[in-house]
């Protein structure tokens, strides 16, 4: 597909969804969909990446998944394991840089282990940042910002009157990352289900039917080409206008 090199969004974000379904849709139990869907974040990762993106966002468990059946949280949560056990030199080998973005005190001390090997390992790679937001909920993030802004002012750190959207931001996870551009969802849900509220101000929307197993190189180009369409204005007006 044609892209215009000079258009790419820096940041995309990726609701992943549909995973249970593709796996219905074959008899397969909902964990191969997870399975399926988790090579299917690398492969995209890779694909963003050669096209010159620079922040991929991808939602991969919100801080409500935990009330799914235990055995399919289980499966999901220990999936960063089994896959970092088999591709451990592709990682550390790889360009990306890798990070995880959630709740860091519910997840197994196993998970959390795997998380801050591979953030250290890759910290220094200079290719797509990729983020897995795990045990990840907009109004936790926003809450825990609200709480460290609260205890700054109190030990006298900042005034009250330097409360702005500028700071808000720094208190968030995303605090070094570029705007975020384009939000994907697969799997046809058109909602946004408490992921990166404060961030989607003023990011393009892209919902298609596609399930995220079934969601690749070609179905990311399609998405970044009705991005490259939009007109952005930021609540200003056009150029010519
Ligand atoms: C997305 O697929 C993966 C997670 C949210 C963990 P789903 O598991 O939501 O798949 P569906 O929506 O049931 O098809
Ligand atoms: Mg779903």
């Amino acid at each position: 597909m044609e892209l215009d090199k000079n258009k790419m969004p820096k940041h995309i974000a990726i609701i992943l969804d549909g995973n249970g379904r593709w796996a219905k849709k074959r008899l397969l139990p909902r964990t191969m969909g997870h399975r399926k869907g988790a090579f299917n974040v690398r492969d995209i990762a890779r694909h963003a990446q050669e096209l010159g993106v620079q922040y991929l966002t991808v939602f991969c468990f919100s801080t409500e998944n935990w009330n799914r059946p235990k055995s399919e949280v289980e499966y999901i949560m220990t999936t960063p394991i089994r896959y970092f056990k088999r591709y451990k030199k592709d990682i550390l080998n790889s360009k990306m840089r890798i990070k995880f973005i959630g709740r860091r005190d519910r997840i197994s001390t196993e998970l959390l282990k795997v998380f801050e090997e591979i953030e250290n390992g890759t910290k220094d790679h200079k290719g797509l940042t990729l983020t897995l937001c795990v045990d990840y909920g907009s109004y936790d993030e926003i809450t825990t910002a609200v709480k460290e802004i609260v205890k700054e002012i109190k030990a006298g750190k900042i005034k009250e009157d330097e409360i702005d959207a500028k700071l808000i931001e720094n208190h968030l996870f995303t605090k070094d990352y570029p705007n975020l551009d384009l939000l994907i969802r697969t799997s046809g849900e058109i909602r946004i289900s408490n992921f990166l509220l404060w961030q989607l101000g003023y990011t393009e929307l892209y919902f298609t039917d596609v399930l995220w197993p079934d969601f690749d190189s070609e179905e990311l180009e399609k998405a970044i080409a009705s991005f490259q369409k939009r007109n952005r204005r930021f609540g200003g007006l056009n150029d010519n206008k």
